[in-house]
């Protein structure tokens, strides 16, 4: 599995990804992704942090459920279908379209709490996500400002697994992982390289 792998709303999820999945926080993850995020699950709680898994792995036609149903519930409050959909894709991904069909990304939560949170972020366990998810490979997928090069609106709770030395690489450079890919097509490997050891220093 390559985990720089890149699924937006341009790219879609490869039709032969068929992630190896495994459990962590309750929820099933791309293999790497499982092993890194409960090592994280299990550092934050040394720290006194409970952080809650909420969503993992989906497969595409429970995609294609939750994005219908969003797209239903705008139509409901009287909203045309056109921009039920777009008000849908600033929070949803399009079926074939979402990292969570990858295995890849994860959703995080306060312990307890059935739902995203809007202000995750200001949280305990948000504050420690933002502090502390690079260390174990993760980004925060959707940045607030980014919205015009992710797609997708600012999302505290979702976390990508990219791996090491990638995710402190973005993080350090607060790039999105758009940015992050492009930058690394500009570079020759060797600078690349000679930059990520200067940053580890
Ligand atoms: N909420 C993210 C964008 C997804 O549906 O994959
Ligand atoms: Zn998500």
């Amino acid at each position: 599995m390559d985990h720089l792998m890149l699924v937006d709303s341009v790219t879609s999820v490869p039709k032969d990804c068929e992630p190896q999945l495994a459990p962590a926080g309750g929820v099933l993850l791309e293999i790497s992704a499982a092993a890194a995020c409960n090592e994280l699950l299990k550092a934050a709680l040394a720290d006194g942090v409970a952080i809650a898994v909420l969503s993992g792995y989906r497969t595409g036609e429970y995609q294609r459920l939750l994005w219908n149903k969003s797209v239903h519930d705008y139509m409901s409050e009287g909203l045309s279908f056109d921009e039920a959909e777009r008000l849908t894709g600033r929070y949803l991904a399009s079926p074939c379209h979402s990292e969570h069909e990858t295995g890849l990304a994860c959703d995080f939560t306060t312990w307890g709490c059935t739902d995203t949170r809007d202000d995750l972020a200001s949280t305990p366990e948000g504050i420690w996500l933002c502090r502390n998810a690079a260390r174990f490979g993760f980004i925060l997928r959707y940045p607030r400002m980014k919205e015009h090069i992710t797609g997708i609106a600012y999302e505290p709770w979702h976390y990508r697994y990219v791996g090491l030395p990638h995710s402190r690489v973005i993080r350090e450079r607060g790039l999105t992982l758009e940015e992050y890919l492009h930058y690394r097509e500009e570079r020759s490997p060797c600078a690349f390289s000679a930059e990520n050891d200067a940053l580890k220093k």
